[in-house]
């Protein structure tokens, strides 16, 4: 933060990412073609839960403690055993080309740089080897959208195992793409022009399946292969609770449930012997008209005391709200739009700001309410209010 005051105000140099986080969308708007923007902006429906999501932050607000020794603050957090320097995670998003050439590859080297844990996804436009490259020796986890077919599952998760993903992020809420308006009037583009299936495209057993049923490879039928590629891991068939026996099988370290909203699912990833679960709605991209994700994290966190690791994400803009998720017992957060924003605005380097931000506003704000280490951040630290706004 004093940096960008020095820099700004004795060397005229300002940033290239605004550092207002309700001004980053318009920036990225005049950047952007329009279905690049809906893509990420956007959200199912009429946005209902999106709306829903910001203002389940404003029901909360802080009440700062003082003259406490916050002057030095640590942002280190451990998850499944293993220390990181940042309780921000990047959280996976899909086709990452529509938005910068940089894409996944340039993302997850600077998250490197600012140890940021890179989440991988399934419908990267970069491969899980190429990324794992870039990364080099940055934490880096994979999300996995979660194959019809079995081999393919299997063939994807031997090989980030492979390539050095610690973490399984396994998203539930996406068996079927949402009712999204703005894509749907947009054609998809990003999965229709197949820029999203790089870890498709190189996975020898879904190449495989592919020549034995069109005898051709994917790259010379790109949007047959698309629609194969997209059939298997948005199918509309969801999976059951039984069939994570076969990812736990399957996959040696950790494995995160992605989208629980319910209590009641978050006990039944208790009995599924799964080592964390994510509070989420997507960002509002899936069911609109759900409730606010972190409406639902204290019951969340209550209903699973210290059984797994409980994450959140779906809202965050600014490091009070990190402080807030923290404070309703999430043991680390994920941010999605913001830090794509800043990729699409100043590619990653601007992706670098955003996220150097988001971690320095948060730094800030923990001394500024009396909080020297994110362990402190408790529920004595926040308070539910009725007044709106
Ligand atoms: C996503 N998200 C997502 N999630 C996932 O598990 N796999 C994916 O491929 C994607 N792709 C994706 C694309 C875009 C453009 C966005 C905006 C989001 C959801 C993402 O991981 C995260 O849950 C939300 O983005 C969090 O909400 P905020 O921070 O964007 O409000």
């Amino acid at each position: 933060q004093n940096e960008i005051y020095r820099k700004g105000m004795f060397e005229q140099q300002l940033p290239i990412v605004t550092t207002n986080p309700n001004n980053l969308e318009d920036q990225a708007k005049s950047i952007l073609k329009p279905t690049a923007f809906n893509y990420v902006a956007g959200g199912a429906g009429e946005r209902a839960t999106m709306d829903a999501n910001r203002l389940a932050f404003r029901q909360w607000k802080m009440v700062p403690r003082m003259l406490r020794p916050t002057t030095h603050r640590d942002l280190c957090v451990t998850l499944f055993g293993e220390k990181y320097d940042s309780p921000v995670l990047m959280a996976p998003v899909g086709v990452q080309q529509i938005f910068h050439e940089d894409k996944e590859t340039g993302l997850s080297e600077v998250c490197s740089e600012i140890g940021v844990p890179y989440i991988l996804s399934t419908a990267s436009s970069s491969s899980i080897e190429e990324v794992a490259k870039s990364n080099g020796n940055g934490p880096r986890w994979f999300q996995l959208y979660w194959p019809q077919s079995d081999d393919i599952t299997i063939s994807l998760l031997k090989r980030a195992q492979a390539s050095g993903y610690k973490v399984l992020v396994v998203t539930l809420d996406t068996w079927a793409l949402a009712w999204r308006p703005a894509d749907l009037d947009g054609g998809y583009v990003p999965f229709a022009k197949g820029i999203g299936n790089a870890t498709g495209f190189t996975d020898p057993v879904f190449r495989q399946k592919f020549r034995e049923k069109f005898n051709t490879t994917p790259e010379e039928r790109v949007l047959q292969a698309s629609n194969e590629w997209v059939g298997n891991i948005f199918s509309g068939a969801a999976h059951s609770w039984e069939q994570i026996a076969l990812l736990k099988k399957n996959w040696e370290g950790p494995i995160v449930l992605k989208g629980i909203q319910h209590p009641e699912d978050a006990k039944l990833a208790v009995e599924a012997g799964v080592d964390g679960i994510i509070c989420s709605n997507h960002g509002g991209r899936q069911l609109d008209g759900a409730v606010g994700s972190l409406e639902m994290l204290p019951e969340i966190v209550d209903a699973v005391g210290d059984k797994l690791t409980v994450l959140f994400d779906s809202g965050i803009r600014t490091g009070v709200d990190i402080i807030k998720a923290l404070s309703l017992g999430a043991k680390a957060v994920l941010i999605g739009r913001p830090a794509i924003y800043g990729l699409a605005i100043g590619g990653k380097q601007g992706a670098k700001q955003v996220l150097q931000g988001i971690l320095a506003d948060l730094d800030q704000s923990m001394g500024l309410a009396g909080i020297a280490n994110i362990a402190d951040c408790n529920r004595s630290m926040i308070r539910r209010v009725q007044y709106g706004g």
